[in-house]
């Protein structure tokens, strides 16, 4: 599928006290994911030249839909799902054929977030974003920038990890992106190589500091692409 995308989002926000994660926050974070993925993060310019015939402009854009709020002190939902549940002290999702959820909790265990990927069940479907980790905080430190959202939202949208979360020979399933043995942190300098290949260790699903992740590359926008067909797995949105 060629042609702008646009997608509506559900914020839910379970927080100890009532108005902690702020509208400014929740604004950051949506204009964080139209920047990723409209190829405008300020950063990019930093692409090495081996890939910047490479970057994609996806030209999928994130409109905020809803906002909905509850209040529960608990501090580590885990990563099992409660947070989108009411029958668990979480927020039911909103009909996520046609809406993006995003849950914002207190998830612990040092987890930044999670994501399903297309074709799990509807009743979970969507993306979960630690509160410190969720668009521009001071308390997320170099993973306070709103980079973990778009990562996810990639997952959601059936990316994978860029090492194909194998050695070498494992695959990420999109061609330009080199094969690489693991996940690079913190902020690689250029080259990293591993596998005989540089890695594109700028790109967002890598596990680098948000300050250093720039890039989806059209390999991957091909893949994410493939999902709004007729028949594809988010071909509501
Ligand atoms: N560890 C998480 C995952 O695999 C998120 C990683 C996000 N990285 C970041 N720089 N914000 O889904
Ligand atoms: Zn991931
Ligand atoms: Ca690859």
């Amino acid at each position: 599928y060629t042609g702008p995308v646009s997608i509506p989002v559900v914020v839910n926000i379970i927080e100890t006290v009532d108005g902690n994660v702020t509208q400014a926050q929740i604004d950051s974070q949506i204009a964080i994911l139209n920047q990723d993925f409209n190829n405008n993060n300020p950063r990019t310019s930093n692409v090495p030249s081996e890939f910047a015939g490479l970057v994609a402009d996806t030209d999928i854009t994130f409109t905020l839909a809803n906002v909905v709020r509850k209040v529960d002190t608990r501090t580590s939902w885990g990563t099992n799902d409660a947070m989108k549940l009411s029958s668990q002290g979480g927020i039911d999702a909103t009909d996520t054929s046609n809406f993006l959820n995003i849950w914002v909790c207190e998830i612990g265990g040092g987890i930044l977030g999670y994501a399903q990927f297309p074709g799990g069940s509807a009743t979970t479907d969507g993306v979960v974003i630690g509160t410190d980790f969720f668009g521009e905080t001071a308390a997320g430190g170099i993973y306070g920038k709103g980079r973990t959202a778009t990562h996810e939202v990639g997952h959601w949208l059936n990316l994978r990890h860029i090492w194909g979360d194998g050695r070498c020979r494992q695959d990420d399933f999109v061609a330009d992106t080199p094969t690489s043995d693991a996940p690079n942190y913190n902020c690689p300098s250029y080259p990293t190589v591993n596998c005989q290949s540089n890695d594109m260790t700028m790109n967002y699903m890598d596990y680098v500091q948000d300050d250093c992740m720039y890039m989806f590359s059209n390999g991957q926008n091909d893949r994410m692409r493939a999902l709004f067909v007729p028949g594809g797995a988010r071909e509501g949105l």
